[in-house]
């Protein structure tokens, strides 16, 4: 065992502080990796702050952290994938059973015994897991992704999260040239799921309640900009969306963009909020339309997001901090103030 810096929650009230934590040396399928970058989601924030306690009760202290990137240190005896001095990273999961029949459809997200990058049991210290606020960490080989050499590293992180979270149910449910397409909410996930819509091929139209990210949005793909407190704005759009992507993080009224869709058309939530979202059964029923959720995605679909971002050079839009500012970007995602993830820079973890 070997001790990592890091920045941990100790209650779901105070701020996050500095802290020493144990990793495991690797075994002989493992890859240990300093941490370069590590994107903050909303999910950490839901998590350090219990918000998500009947789902997933949070462990204290909590590491949060699962959109890394890193150089690869150390290897085990039996990895073939990775060697010393190679980028590499790790998203949401670090294993599962690998023998379910998810795990063999390359579905890992289903897998009932996933072990999450933090708050989730540690099969090899006890205790849970710690995530990528830190400043290395050792995970299963299999759990471990390639980054294309032409991403810029702090804007390659949130792929890892803000990426696949958007871009797996965008492919799930077929957004392509000719689909209208809306996405809800310009956050972290938002302006992921406008880049990969665009990229795509789709008619893409962002909701949004920051009429300061009108400009922006059409910047990263949107053809169209609404501003969602406007009904006017909202009825010219009634009854015309094939899929619309939900990343909102906080209550709000799922029924309007329902409303929007077209015959059969189909909204899916990854935003996850505290509290339940009341739909109207008519909402559903008119039009045949549909409401699902999504996680993350698979391991092989993560690698495929990578690739894809390597090859039509996307990276998310990324405002660099020190470590040390992490309480107060938490105060700034609240108030949707995130142009449009924040990164950790993890060298600023040496002066700790
Ligand atoms: N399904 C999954 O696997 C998965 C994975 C990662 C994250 N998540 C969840 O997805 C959600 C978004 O995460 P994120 O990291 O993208 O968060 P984020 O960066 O904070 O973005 C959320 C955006 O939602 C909009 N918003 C915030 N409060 C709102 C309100 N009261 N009413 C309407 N819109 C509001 C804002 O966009 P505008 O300013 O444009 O309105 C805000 O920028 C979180 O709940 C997170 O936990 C789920
Ligand atoms: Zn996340
Ligand atoms: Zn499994």
């Amino acid at each position: 065992m070997f001790n990592a810096k890091a920045y941990s929650a100790t209650s779901a009230t105070l701020p996050l502080g500095s802290t020493t934590i144990t990793r495991r040396d690797p075994t002989e399928d493992d890859v240990q990796i300093e941490i370069l970058f590590c994107g903050i989601c909303h999910s950490d924030l839901h998590t350090v702050r219990n918000e998500w306690s009947d789902f997933m009760p949070t462990v204290y202290p909590c590491v949060p952290g699962h959109e890394i990137v890193g150089r690869v240190t150390r290897v085990g005896a039996a990895v073939s994938k990775f060697k010393p001095g190679d980028l590499a990273a790790v998203g949401c999961m670090v294993d599962s059973d690998g023998s379910c029949p998810e795990c063999q459809a390359g579905l890992e997200q289903f897998c009932r015994n996933t072990t999450f990058t933090y708050n989730t049991p540690d099969k090899h210290l006890g205790g849970v897991t710690y995530g990528g606020y830190s400043d290395s960490i050792v995970v299963n080989q299999r759990f471990v992704l390639r980054v294309p050499t032409n991403l810029a590293l702090a804007g390659a992180a949130p792929l890892l999260c803000a990426g696949i979270t958007t871009y797996s149910p965008m492919r799930h449910w077929g957004v392509t040239k000719g689909k209208k397409v809306g996405v809800v909410g310009l956050g972290g996930l938002g302006h992921m799921g406008v880049k990969f819509a665009h990229a795509l091929g789709a008619h893409v139209v962002v909701f949004t309640t920051s009429a300061s990210k009108k400009d922006d949005a059409h910047r990263l793909g949107a053809d169209e900009v609404v501003l969602s407190k406007n009904a006017d704005e909202m009825r010219q759009h009634a009854g015309s969306f094939d899929f619309i992507l939900d990343a909102v993080a906080a209550n709000h009224d799922i029924g309007a963009y329902i409303n929007l869709l077209r015959r059969d058309g189909n909204i899916t939530l990854v935003g996850a909020p505290e509290k339940p979202l009341p739909v109207a059964a008519f909402g559903l029923i008119v039009g045949r339309r549909s409401l699902s959720g999504s996680p993350i995605g698979g391991i092989a679909e993560t690698q495929e997001m990578l690739d894809f971002c390597g090859a039509h050079n996307i990276t998310s839009d990324v405002e660099v901090i020190p470590m040390q500012k992490v309480n107060e970007a938490y105060e700034r995602l609240l108030k949707s103030d995130v142009k449009y993830r924040f990164s950790i820079d993890m060298a600023s973890l040496k002066s700790e």
